[in-house]
């Protein structure tokens, strides 16, 4: 199971709109089974979840402590990936969730604020050595700011090479537990998402593997 943490510093970055979106979208293209948790006390993540009609991806409550034990348990139940999303903070409870994750996923949307609370998000995930991904989100078409700020972005990190738009139905779609993918299922959200997950899973590839001791000894006491 490859564990997958969407966090930023800044709030309304697009954390949770991209959990829900990838959670789906892995679950649509075979991928599953997918499980979310929701670690943000906000609870955005759950309520969509709790408005959701389809029975994927499923979802987890679990304390923060018990994240470790949950992810072990998960990968018993043969989950392929488990999206987490986490609040707009910076915390040592942050380290401690970025420890458990194969990748973390950075949405920064292309302004100021955003990129200079992207340092501070990344500089952490670097002095820890986990591997990371920035995904621009609510990128304006043809907007010289988005490519400008990819290639700020850029020389922190490497950035998702499909950027999200900044479109209605991301948002108009999560108001009764869908996403935009099932509001249109052709529509661009629809394939920016596709493809963005499959930038993700190409990463997750390519990122070494790292010795998942923490799951096995989740495993080995029960
Ligand atoms: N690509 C997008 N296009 C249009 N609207 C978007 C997009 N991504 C997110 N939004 C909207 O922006 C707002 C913030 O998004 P979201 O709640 O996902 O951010 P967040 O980082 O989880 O916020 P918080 O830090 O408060 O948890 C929401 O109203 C959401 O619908
Ligand atoms: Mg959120």
């Amino acid at each position: 199971m490859k564990t997958i943490v969407v966090n930023s510093q800044k709030g309304g970055s697009g954390k949770t709109t991209l959990c829900a979106h990838l959670a789906v979208e892995a679950e649509r293209c075979g991928d599953g089974p997918v499980y979310v948790i929701d670690t943000d006390p906000q609870g955005t993540l759950s309520t969509w979840h709790e408005h959701r009609e389809a029975e994927t991806p499923q979802r987890v409550e679990v304390p923060l402590a018990d994240l470790a034990t949950a992810l072990g348990v998960l990968q018993q139940r043969k989950a392929t990936y488990c999206v987490i999303d986490t609040a707009p903070t910076r915390t040592d409870e942050n380290l401690a969730l970025f420890r458990l994750a194969d990748l973390v996923l950075v949405p920064v949307r292309p302004s100021p604020a955003d990129l200079w609370a992207a340092a501070g998000t990344v500089a952490l995930l670097k002095q820890a050595r986990i591997p990371f991904l920035f995904v621009l989100n609510q990128s304006k078409a043809n907007a010289s700011i988005t490519a400008q700020a990819a290639a700020a972005l850029s020389h922190h990190g490497p950035v998702a090479e499909t950027f999200i738009g900044d479109r209605v139905p991301y948002a108009a779609a999560m108001t009764d537990g869908r996403t935009a993918i099932e509001l249109e299922a052709k529509g661009r959200a629809a394939i920016e998402t596709a493809a963005l997950w499959k930038n993700i899973k190409a990463c997750l590839h390519a990122s070494m593997p790292k010795p998942s001791k923490k799951t096995e000894k989740v495993t080995a006491h029960g």
